[in-house]
């Protein structure tokens, strides 16, 4: 059996909540929150016998395994700085952390500790995108040409006000592209394997926050195409989120978790063979988030840890679309090309 705790029993636990109580030999035995009654509310929903307000004291339990970290995003490198320390593997919610200093220190000290730590991107489990990733490595679409994502979220007001955190420099680590893009971001840096150069312009043209709510980048990635990003989360409606790869040989359409096309010189538009998959959501809804994704990254975890391999997400792979993001902010604010 292995054994989880949660810090931070907020929005986003509950897809963790939901995916370790679906996993058979996976057991929730510890919730934390500063605030007692979300983590009784967690507690009683999902049954877990041990409920903690100081994440200290839930990580003097012997028997914790693993922790999931679900604190605002400033605090991903405290937390799981501490679980490693204690001996416990991590797996930690997207952004991985929000500076380059503090994911240097949470990959070293897993390192030192012995422990995995694992990010979360659930769209990168799906099947679908998994096929993506495999074509890609075939060269199935010939040289690529173009890669963009279009990331349009609508979040009101409200949301931003609904935490304290959200829409902050020091602890969202920034806006439409941090938060919310940074999934699509995530996929097409991967798609590609990495970014060599971006240049970009961001704006708060809608909400009253800090960060931006709008963004757009030209990219030229490391195996030569270019591409663009758009990213926002003040637009109504919002749109599906949706990536596009462009080869000489061919197209593939990523829209959601759906493959809208995928098209290659000489064959037919394939699309319709892949198979419809749980709607990763949460482009107009930040609590409409499947748990799917998650319970497939939180399954390969456990067996990272029986095989003593890197889960399918290692620290250092989930850090890089935060590397590209801080690259994106500082090109925003010089003016400049910014080469990774
Ligand atoms: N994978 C996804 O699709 C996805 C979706 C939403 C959020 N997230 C990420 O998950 C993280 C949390 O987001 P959220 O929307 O759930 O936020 P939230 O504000 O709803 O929840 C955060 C919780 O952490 C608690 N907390 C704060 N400091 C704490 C501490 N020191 N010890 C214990 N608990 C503490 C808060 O009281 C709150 O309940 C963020 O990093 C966010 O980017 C990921």
């Amino acid at each position: 059996m292995t054994n989880f705790g949660i810090v931070g029993c907020g929005v986003i636990s509950s897809s963790h909540a939901k995916a370790i109580t679906a996993i058979e030999g996976a057991k929730l035995l510890a919730v934390c929150d500063i605030i007692p009654e979300k983590a009784q509310k967690t507690a009683e929903e999902y049954d877990v016998p041990h409920t903690f307000t100081d994440y200290n004291k839930m990580l003097e339990l012997e028997d914790l395994d693993v922790i999931c970290i679900c604190t605002p995003s400033g605090m991903h490198s405290d937390h799981t700085v501490l679980a490693a320390r204690a001996g416990k593997h991590v797996i930690c919610e997207k952004p991985l952390d929000i500076t380059k200093e503090k994911m240097d220190i949470m990959i070293e000290e897993c390192r030192k500790n012995n422990v995995k730590l694992g990010g979360i991107f659930q769209r990168r489990a799906g099947k679908n995108a998994q096929e993506i990733k495999a074509a890609l490595s075939r060269g199935e679409l010939g040289k690529i040409v173009l890669t963009d994502a279009y990331l349009k979220y609508y979040r009101s007001q409200e949301y931003y006000e609904s935490a304290g955190w959200r829409g902050t420099w020091e602890m969202d680590g920034g806006g439409a592209l941090m938060n919310q893009g940074v999934h699509g971001i995530d996929l097409s840096q991967w798609f590609m394997g990495g970014v060599k150069k971006v240049f970009a312009k961001t704006g708060t043209l809608a909400r009253k926050i800090e960060v931006e709510d709008t963004a757009v980048i030209i990219l030229e990635f490391n195996n030569g195409a270019f591409g663009v990003i758009e990213g926002t989360t003040s637009v109504y409606p919002a749109q599906s989120t949706r990536v596009e790869i462009h080869g000489e040989l061919g197209t593939i359409i990523l829209d959601e978790t759906e493959i809208k096309k995928w098209e290659v010189i000489g064959g037919k538009d394939r699309a319709a063979d892949f198979a419809a998959e749980e709607h990763a959501g949460g482009s107009a809804d930040n609590k409409a988030i499947s748990s799917s994704g998650h319970q497939i990254l939180i399954e390969d975890f456990i067996e990272a840890i029986r095989d003593d391999r890197d889960p399918m997400i290692p620290g250092e792979e989930a850090r890089k679309s935060v590397d590209l993001i801080l690259a994106i902010y500082e090109s925003a604010r010089t003016g400049k090309e910014i080469e990774l």
